[in-house]
């Protein structure tokens, strides 16, 4: 079998925060003496029960994310455990509600601090990292607005797309397209989460709102055969994260898992770990686990990368460099 580790990887969707290790978040609650003993389990790990249980958790641990230089170590930690995985290229959901609360000013400090750490690491490990400013939908239409405008003041270089993550059971795609619009006349990529919580429709809102090219999950797509010749049609991305659908409990294990069908029907198909310690995951058990279930090969791995490279909402000379 083929080294998986070793291989190239490329990953469009990979939450910064969301990727902090847990022993990194105990630290900093522990240097400023914030109590957040009640979001680990007795092995350390991030507790939770449930989607809404996991978000509660999340935005836990990003309280004592408070500062440039936090964001700056998270980066180069994150960074570290990436390029252990594998990995050569690196799409962030960076959040400016998690940096500041969505104020501009702060923003561009601690994007700039994110940005001296992903320029080390790319010295240091050879891992090219760029960001993706990220609303969160069950913050409200207003906020993304707010975050849009922070995604359309930094846009260009480091930052190259704008997505919505969060709770999909709130609000609707239509009521983020003014965000959207204003990111799209910025020149960003564009990405939405869709699919993952919600049915086939949500997808298709999604798609018919935002005018995203590529859509964050979107597995839930399988239930619709139309749609899925749609997004074959279309060549439209999916950031399918297999082991964060598992460990949410969305589909049981990794044979019951879409990807494998939605790749066979031609839909174009990548692979990212979403918020890997939440999930006990990274790069290579995901490879690993497509492997033992589906019997992929080097050249199905090639082919995924080939996808991510093309997907990827970095400049042309960016690109070629990774190719
Ligand atoms: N934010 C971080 N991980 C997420 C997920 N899996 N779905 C929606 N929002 C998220
Ligand atoms: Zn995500």
């Amino acid at each position: 079998m083929t080294d998986l580790r070793g291989l190239p990887k490329l990953e469009l969707h990979l939450h910064l925060e969301g990727a902090a290790p847990p022993a990194f978040i105990r630290n900093l609650a522990a240097r400023k003496r914030v109590d957040l003993s009640a979001i680990f389990d007795e092995d350390g790990n991030y507790a939770y029960r449930d989607f809404p249980d996991f978000l509660r958790v999340y935005e836990a641990a990003c309280t004592v994310l408070t500062s440039p230089q936090d964001f700056h170590d998270l980066t180069l930690a994150v960074l570290e455990q990436s390029a252990q995985s594998g990995i050569i290229y690196s799409e962030a959901f960076v959040s400016p509600d998690f940096c500041g609360g969505g104020d501009l000013i702060a923003w561009r400090d601690y994007l700039a601090a994110i940005e001296v750490a992903a320029a080390t690491a790319e010295a240091q490990m050879g891992i090219t990292l760029r960001g993706c400013v990220t609303c969160i939908r069950h913050f409200g239409p207003e906020q993304a607005r707010q975050i849009a405008r922070c995604a359309q003041e930094t846009a260009g270089g480091f930052i190259t797309g704008f997505g919505i993550a969060g709770d999909e059971a709130q609000f609707h795609p239509s009521d983020f397209a003014y965000a959207f619009d204003a990111a799209r006349e910025a020149g960003l990529g564009l990405t939405a989460h869709a699919g993952e919580w919600g049915g086939p429709e949500s997808v298709r809102a999604a798609l018919e709102h935002l005018h995203v090219t590529r859509i964050g999950h979107g597995v839930r797509a399988i239930e619709d055969r139309a749609l899925v010749a749609y997004l074959a049609e279309h060549g439209t991305v999916l950031e399918i994260c297999p082991g964060s659908n598992i460990a949410l409990g969305i589909y049981p294990d990794t044979k019951a898992h879409p990807i494998d069908r939605l790749r066979r029907a031609g839909v174009r198909v990548t692979v990212s770990t979403d918020d890997p310690p939440f999930f006990h995951t990274d790069m290579h058990r995901e490879y690993q686990a497509l492997a033992d279930a589906f019997e992929w090969q080097a050249e199905d791995f090639a082919q995924v990368n080939q996808t991510a490279l093309t997907a990827a909402f970095c400049d042309a000379q960016t690109r070629a460099a990774l190719a």
